[in-house]
């Protein structure tokens, strides 16, 4: 098995090479064509498919040309956050959640991370929507922080160390509304403080970071994600790093101010427990590809992807005894090189002859219920197929 291991992993000095001058010939193309500034607004300006959305992902796929191949680690992902709704994003480790959001930030590690094919449309209101995917480096960075804001796992290493927590707030609200005095500025930020439940706003404003404890931090990260009233807040794993009792008032606090300023929230996070509090409607992704969607009672309700019902097993009940809780056998296909039938085959229990085929398409199984299981084929609606983009064609 370990031979194997090292006999699949292994790559020549000519392959290597080979590699690595493709990546090159790939990244730089990409990145001269995100670098132009000058860039005709048409090639970037869109409509929303439907407006009561805020955010539209349409087959995106986030490739990183890494120096053993391209990892797929987002690929032909599909969609949508309405405007005012909580979506949970869920699934293992690496299966992708962290990539879509960054993917919609423009915050991938680039060169070697790039977004190559699909549509992530973002609503300005005005009947306009821009496709992230081809918006210049110019203007994502007024929208940035702005009209899409984000909330990092770990509150210690999201602040700075080195200044004050006022300047830090301070900092978001100037640069994306210059014309307001400094004085101004400092009232917004205690204005913030205070909405996000610091007692102490004068005393806070002048401390540095480790003067405050884990629970303090991560409240003054959603004061600097909420200091430009955002349209949408994407919140990856916001309360992991904080106890039990602190994480049910931070994702309180969050859930009132989204009300208060009519955003939407993007969570992702492991916790179903966090998600069926707080999500209106529930994404499930499984090796860079999303299995299942549909409104949270769906998802905790009636699971209908073998994956989906593999997770519901898998999380304790209160009130219910079990010897062992159920565990999900096998392992996620190598992302390097994925296989071109479903990808949960290989730990399925529930293979029926279909599965024997191609990946398998996006089935409606009601108004609000989507799957990607062969197991609905002949009573659901087929929506479509997850589109790869051809590496070898860019
Ligand atoms: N900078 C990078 N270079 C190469 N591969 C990367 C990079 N960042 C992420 N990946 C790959 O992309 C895949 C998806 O990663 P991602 O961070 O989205 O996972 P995740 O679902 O957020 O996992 P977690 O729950 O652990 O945060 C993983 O296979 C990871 O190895
Ligand atoms: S398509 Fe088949 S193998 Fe894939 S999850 Fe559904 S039943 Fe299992
Ligand atoms: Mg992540």
């Amino acid at each position: 098995m370990a031979s194997d291991n090292k006999k699949s992993s292994y790559i020549s000095g000519r392959e290597s090479r080979r590699i690595t001058r493709f990546n090159r010939r790939v990244t730089r193309k990409l990145e001269k064509e995100r670098a132009d500034a000058n860039k005709d607004t048409a090639l970037y300006t869109t409509k929303m498919k439907d407006p009561r959305n805020v955010v539209e992902f349409d087959n995106v796929c986030t490739y990183f040309f890494s120096d053993v191949g391209v990892v797929k680690a987002v690929d032909g992902v599909s969609y949508e956050i309405p405007v005012g709704k909580t979506v949970g994003v869920v699934g293992e480790s690496g299966c992708g959640k962290s990539v879509t959001s960054l993917s919609l930030m423009q915050l991938l590690q680039r060169p070697s991370g790039q977004t190559v094919g699909g549509e992530i449309r973002f609503n300005l209101g005005d009947g306009t929507a821009y496709n992230i995917v081809n918006t210049p480096n110019a203007i994502m960075e007024k929208i940035r922080g702005n009209r899409i804001s984000m909330i990092f796992q770990e509150p210690m290493t999201a602040l700075n160390p080195v200044f004050r927590i006022g300047d830090q707030v301070d900092e978001v609200t100037l640069l994306h509304h210059p014309e307001l005095s400094k004085e101004e500025v400092k009232a917004r930020t205690l204005e913030m403080l205070e909405l996000v439940g610091i007692a102490n706003k004068e005393g806070v404003y002048n401390m540095y970071p480790h003067e405050l404890s884990g629970g303090m931090r991560q409240r003054i990260c959603i004061a600097i994600a909420l200091a430009c009233s955002p349209s949408l807040i994407i919140a990856d794993e916001p309360t992991t790093a904080l106890d039990v009792t602190i994480q049910a008032q931070i994702l309180d606090l969050l859930q009132n101010l989204k009300d208060k300023l009519n955003s939407s929230i993007m969570l992702i996070t492991h916790d179903l427990g966090v998600v069926a509090g707080m999500a209106d409607y529930v994404v499930v992704m499984y090796a860079g590809r999303v299995v299942e969607k549909g409104t949270t009672d769906d998802i905790f309700h009636h699971p209908s992807h073998p994956y989906t019902i593999g997770l519901m097993k898998s999380k304790p009940v209160v009130g219910k005894k079990v010897e062992e809780l159920y565990n999900i056998p096998g392992n996620v296909p190598n992302p390097v090189e994925m296989p071109n039938y479903c990808y949960f085959r290989d730990r399925c229990e529930m293979q029926c002859e279909r599965c024997h085929g191609d990946y398998p398409p996006e089935i409606r199984i009601s108004d609000t219920h989507i799957v990607t299981c062969y197991r609905y084929f002949d009573e659901g609606e087929i929506v479509g197929y997850p589109k790869s983009v051809d590496v070898e064609a860019l």
